[in-house]
Parts: structure tokens; sequence; C-alpha cells
């Protein structure tokens, strides 16, 4: 068989340490393609060409473009990574449906908005194209670990998740995004969240609040509970907490790979620390894995979890959220409004951060 045609668009520049300004996403999902023998790099695209020409000097192909479509127009890709900034993401999904390709894996969040969000699963769908989003914390094994004990009963019946984030939109979609995995993919029936925005706050772009609370209802009755921005304080003490009839599972205790998750049943003297095999919750491997299911789903016909279908779960509360705040009120789903409700209340002027310059 041939291998699988493989274009990047966003390259990014590698630098040492990634921050909110750029963390050259590019290179993560181009490593994990290099280790499957199904895939070649062919392509890459960047508004930047020497980003472009040093990214595809790393990974030894030649075919470099400023324009995407261009790309898109003349190298017959099967699969495509877009790793720009969100408020591209929507254009550049739809663009990449109508070019023939077989996959799309963009990074997280979704789109800049919910009208958004939803087009590009619809397009996606319509076009036959398999569009998956990079929440790779589904392959990291304190995650995993986590909902194999929530499955197996062991701590009774799930009743409440928690966690503590930066912001909501673009780190508290891998958050959101998780309680789906331990919850069974089910869908949320309403948010009610309040949020705080004095100071400009801008991630890869995007306006992200500086501190919220989020209560969620699921169709089956679990809770969700984010509080986003409290940065050293911690109001849950790790990064997830999800408890049940029976007793409580904190995932990211610490950030390192022997304190990534305890357990324990109510009425236990101690915890129990499960064996992460060295895997703390950022790493290492969760991407190489997300990438090799993304490729083995489209070979084998099977439907991924990094599914758009999946990921709207989270997106619909996300902006659910901020349109909460936006209407001072509860947020019954099916969500009905197509923006990013916490940008039109920055350029209405009902919200005004003070410029962090
Ligand atoms: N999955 C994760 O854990 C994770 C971590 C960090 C960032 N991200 C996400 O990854 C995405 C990309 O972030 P990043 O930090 O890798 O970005 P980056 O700034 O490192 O790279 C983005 C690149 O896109 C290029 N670009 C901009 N406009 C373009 C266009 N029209 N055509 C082609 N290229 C264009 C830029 O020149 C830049 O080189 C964001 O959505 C971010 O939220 C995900």
């Amino acid at each position: 068989m041939s291998k699988l045609r493989v274009g990047v668009i966003g390259t990014g520049k590698r630098k040492p340490r990634g921050d909110q300004f750029g963390y050259a996403m590019a290179y993560q999902h181009a490593d994990a393609y290099q280790k499957l023998d199904t895939c070649e790099l062919v392509a890459c695209a960047d508004i930047v060409e020497e980003n472009a020409k040093a990214f595809a000097e790393n990974y030894g192909f030649t075919a470099t473009y400023t324009d995407y479509k261009e790309m898109l127009a003349n190298e017959h890709l099967d699969v495509v990574s877009i790793c720009t900034w969100m408020h591209l993401h929507e254009e550049m999904v739809l663009e990449t449906c109508k070019a023939g390709v077989k996959a799309i894996h963009c990074e997280k969040p979704m789109a800049y908005t919910w009208g958004g969000s939803k087009r590009i699963a619809q397009a996606a769908q319509e076009a036959g194209v398999q569009l998956t989003f990079n929440h790779q914390r589904r392959y990291g094994a304190p995650f995993v670990i986590a909902k194999q004990l929530v499955e197996a009963g062991e701590i009774g019946e799930l009743f409440r998740m928690e966690c503590e984030c930066g912001n909501i939109y673009d780190s508290g979609t891998h958050f959101i995004d998780m309680f789906s995995f331990f919850n069974g993919e089910t869908p949320a029936k309403w948010v009610i969240a309040q949020i705080d925005y004095r100071r400009e706050n801008l991630v890869f772009g995007a306006h992200c609040e500086n501190q919220q609370v989020l209560l969620t209802e699921y169709q089956n009755g679990v809770f969700g509970l984010v509080m986003t921005g409290a940065g050293e304080a911690r109001p849950v003490g790790c990064v997830d907490r999800i408890l049940g009839s029976e007793g409580v599972i904190d995932v990211g205790f610490g950030h390192g790979p022997t304190d990534a998750i305890r357990w324990r049943k109510f009425g236990d003297a101690e915890w129990r620390w499960p064996d992460t095999g060295g895997e703390g919750i950022h790493g290492p491997g969760f991407i190489d894995r997300a990438v090799a299911d993304v490729i083995d789903c489209l070979l084998t016909g099977r439907v991924c979890q990094l599914d758009a279908r999946n990921a709207l779960i989270a997106t619909e509360i996300i902006f659910g959220a901020y349109e909460s705040s936006r209407r001072r009120g509860r947020v019954d789903f099916p969500l009905d409004i197509d923006d990013n409700p916490l940008v039109a209340m920055v350029e209405s002027g009902d919200l005004r951060p003070t410029k962090a310059w």
C-alpha cells in the first residue's frame, strides 16, 4: 500500500520553550507522523516562508508554500494537520474539506465561535472527511487510568467532576474534553457561569477570561465544575477531581509521574497511587499516540475518540459558559448562538479589559 501523503498548515518556529505566542505544535504532529510506516510528510505551508523552509528541511522534504490553498491544490494530500491559531481554524478546515483529503487533524480549540465549530463539524461530515482535534490527554496514562477506575465502578456511581485551569477556552478545552472522556461522551443539559475579564489576556491571539466559575449538568445527571484563573490558589487542589458515591480520584495532584494520579474509597485510611509507567499529566507520548490513533481510525474506519462530534460536547459548554455570563443566567442546551460571546462583549464595550501593555 502506498503511504498516506501528509501536509501541514502553520508550521510555527521551533523554540526552546513554547508560550502563549507560539508552541510550534506542528513539530509535535510531524514527529508523530514520522514514527508511522503508513505516513509520509510531503508538504507544508506557512505565511512566514522561513518557518516553512526550516520545517521542510527538518523533516527532509522540499515542497513549501506560503499559501496553504496552493498546497492543497497541488499536493494531492490524504491527511492535513492544521496547526494555526484558533481564529483561522474554521476557514482552513472548510477549505481543506473541499480539497479532497481523507482526514484533517486540527489543533484545539475547535474554532473561534460556536457557529464556526458546528460548521466545520458539519462540513467534514458532508464531505466524508475524518475531522479530529488534538485533545491528546485522552491518550495519557493518568487520564486513562482514571477513566478505567470510573468505568470499573471503583468509586461507585459517578457524581461530579471538577477541574482547575487557566481559562475555559484555550486550556479549558482540554479539561472539559476530559469530562466527556470520563463521563462516556455524554452531552450537557445546561451551563451556568460567571467570568471576570479586567485585564486583556490574549492566548494565541484569542481573548480568554481572567477568572471564571462554571457548573454544568450532563444528560446523565453528572455535574461538571470548572474554576479558572485562580493562579497559585488551586481551588480544586489538583487538575481533575472525580467524585463518585463511594470514592474519589485526583488526577494531576502534582505534575510529575509519581503524583499524577491517586484515589481512594471513602473510609480508606490511605490513598492508592497507580503506576503510570513514568507518565505525568503532560506526557511523554500523548501526541504520538493521538496521531497514531487518528491514522489507525482512518485506515480501519473506526470512529476516533478525537472526532469533531466528541469535541463539540466540550465546545458547547465553553461557549455556553461565556453566553451564560452575557445573559447573566443559566443557558439551556442546545446552545442557540453563533458568535463567541466573550469577544462580542469586548467588541460591544460591555467588557473593557485594560490593555496588557
Ligand atoms: N494540544 C496542545 O496541547 C496545544 C498546546 C499549545 C498550543 N496548541 C494549539 O495549537 C494551535 C497553534 O498554536 P502554536 O503555538 O503551535 O502556533 P505557532 O504560532 O507556533 O505556529 C502557528 C504558525 O501558523 C502560521 N500561520 C499564520 N497564518 C497562517 C496562514 N494563513 N497560513 C499558513 N500559516 C499561517 C504562523 O506564521 C505560525 O508559524 C493553537 O490553536 C493552540 O491553541 C495546542
